[in-house]
C-alpha cells in the first residue's frame, strides 16, 4: 500500500428536499458576502429547481448575482465571463446548481477570481493554484463525482483542448445530493452518467500498487452495485427513489478519492477520453465507453492477475475458463453488453467517428508525457487503443 493523506472536507447533505436548506446553507459559508449562482442550460427552469434555489436564497437574505449558460464539456470563454463578474462583485462564494460541467465551470472561476492573470494558465500547467474562493453545489446529475472532487476540467474552445486542475482547495465546501433532483434526466444522460462512474472505479481499480485488499473490495462492491442499479434507473418507467439513492451516492463515493487514496490509480482511459471530447463534443460518459473496452484488451498483459480479479470478482466469470486471456475477454464482453444495455457506443464509428484524427488525438493525449500508471503509454500506444476502438 503506498504512504498517503486523505482530505475530503465536503459536507454533504443528502436526501428528500434538501436542496430547500440551500439558502441556510449558503448563508453559513458566504456570511453577507455576494454570491455567484451558476447554472447551465434550461433544464433547472423547466424543472423548477431554478425558482426554488431562488427563493431559498432571498429567503435567507443571501446577495446573488446569477451566470447561466454552462455548456456540457465547459467552455473557457464562459468561465473568464465568470471570473470578471466574481472580480468585480467581490464575490464571496459561487453556487453551482448543476452537473459536472456546471460544477467545474464554477471551480475554474473560483481559482480565477483569486488569480491575476488568466485563469487557463492553471489548466495548461503554467500556474499552481494557491487560493480559490469557495464552492458549494446542488447536484442534477450523478456522473462526473466533481461535487466532492478536487478536480476541474474546462475545454479552450479555440485551442481544442479539455484540460483538467487538481487542487484539494477545489473541493466544494458543501454538496446537497438529492436523487429526486435527477427524475429529470433524459435516458442519454443517466447512461453516460453510469458510464462515467463505472470508469471512475476503473480507473482506481486497475493498479499495479500491491496489498491494497480492503480499497479492492470497496471497490469491487462500488463497481457491483452500479452495474446492478444502472440499467434498473435507466429502465424504470416511473423513478425508484431508493434506486436512485443508491446511483447518486456510487457516483459521489466512486470520485471523492476515498477508496483509491492507497494507490496508484490510472487515469490514461479519461486523459484519451478528453482527447475525443475535445474534438467531437461528445459527452465524456459515451467516450469512455468506446475507450475502456479498447484500453484493457491493449493494457492487460501487464497485469493479468489484476484483470483476472476483477474479471472474476466483478462480472462473475468463471475461472474454469481456459486461461487469463480468456478470462478477460469474456469480462470485457460482459463490460461491453452492459455498456450495450445502456445505449451507450462502444466504437468510434458508434460515435460516428472515422480514423481522420486519431494521430492527432494521440499525440495531444501525451502533451505532458506518457499517459496512464497500471502501463505507461506513449503515443503509439495510444494511436493503438484507439485503432481497436474504431
Ligand atoms: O445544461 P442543462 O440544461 O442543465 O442540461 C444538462 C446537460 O445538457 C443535463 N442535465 C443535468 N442535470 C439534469 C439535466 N437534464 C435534465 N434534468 C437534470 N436533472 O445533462 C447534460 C450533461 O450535463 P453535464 O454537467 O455536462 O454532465 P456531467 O455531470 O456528466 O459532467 C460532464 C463534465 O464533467 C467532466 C467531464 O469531462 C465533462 O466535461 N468531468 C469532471 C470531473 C471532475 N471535475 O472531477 C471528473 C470526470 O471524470 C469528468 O472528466
Ligand atoms: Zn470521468
Amino acid at each position: 500500500m503506498n504512504n498517503f493523506e486523505y482530505y475530503s472536507p465536503t459536507r454533504i447533505i443528502f436526501g428528500k428536499d434538501t436542496h430547500k436548506q440551500v439558502g441556510e446553507l449558503v448563508k453559513q459559508y458566504a456570511g453577507t458576502g455576494k454570491v455567484l449562482f451558476h447554472f447551465g442550460g434550461s433544464s433547472i427552469k423547466a424543472s423548477g429547481l431554478y425558482g426554488q434555489v431562488q427563493d431559498a436564497l432571498r429567503g435567507s437574505g443571501v446577495d446573488f448575482l446569477e451566470l447561466g449558460g454552462v455548456q456540457p464539456n465547459p467552455r473557457l470563454k464562459l468561465v473568464r465571463e465568470a471570473v470578471r463578474l466574481c472580480k468585480e462583485n467581490d464575490i464571496r462564494l459561487i453556487l453551482a446548481v448543476g452537473g459536472g460541467s456546471v460544477i467545474d465551470s464554477a471551480k475554474a472561476a473560483a481559482l480565477g477570481a483569486l488569480y491575476d492573470g488568466d485563469v487557463w494558465d492553471f489548466y495548461k500547467r503554467a500556474a499552481v493554484p494557491t487560493g480559490a474562493l469557495p464552492v458549494a453545489t446542488i447536484l442534477t446529475i450523478p456522473a462526473a463525482g466533481s461535487e466532492s472532487s478536487d478536480g476541474s476540467v474546462i475545454t479552450n474552445e479555440e485551442t481544442k483542448d479539455k484540460l483538467s486542475c487538481d487542487a484539494d482547495i477545489l473541493r466544494p465546501v458543501f454538496s446537497i445530493l438529492n436523487p429526486a433532483l435527477c427524475y429529470t434526466l433524459p435516458e442519454y444522460q443517466i447512461a453516460c452518467g453510469a458510464s462515467d462512474i463505472l470508469a471512475h472505479m476503473m480507473e482506481r481499480y486497475f493498479t499495479n500498487t500491491k496489498a491494497v485488499d480492503y480499497s479492492d473490495r470497496a471497490i469491487e462492491a462500488g463497481m457491483r452495485c452500479l452495474l446492478n442499479v444502472a440499467p434498473r434507473v435507466y429502465a424504470a418507467e416511473t423513478p425508484d427513489y431508493d434506486d436512485w439513492c443508491n446511483f447518486v451516492w456510487t457516483g459521489t463515493m466512486a470520485h471523492s478519492n476515498i477508496i483509491g487514496v492507497d494507490r496508484t490509480q490510472d487515469w490514461a482511459s479519461h486523459n484519451i477520453e478528453h482527447e475525443i471530447s475535445a474534438l467531437y463534443d461528445i459527452a465524456h460518459g459515451a467516450g469512455l465507453s468506446i475507450v475502456f473496452p479498447a484500453w484493457i484488451r491493449h493494457v492487460y498483459k501487464d497485469n493479468p492477475s489484476r484483470f483476472v480479479q476483477w474479471a472474476v470478482r466483478v462480472f462473475d466469470v468463471d475461472l474454469a475458463y481456459e486461461d487469463a486471456d480468456a478470462i478477460v475477454a469474456e469480462a470485457v464482453c460482459r463490460l461491453e453488453r452492459f455498456y450495450k444495455t445502456l445505449d451507450m457506443p462502444i466504437r468510434l464509428s458508434d460515435a460516428n467517428i472515422d480514423g481522420e484524427n486519431l494521430a492527432r488525438m494521440a499525440q495531444k493525449a501525451v502533451r505532458y508525457g506518457a499517459t496512464g500508471n497500471l502501463k505507461k503509454l506513449g503515443e503509439q500506444d495510444v494511436l493503438a487503443i484507439l485503432k481497436l476502438a474504431l
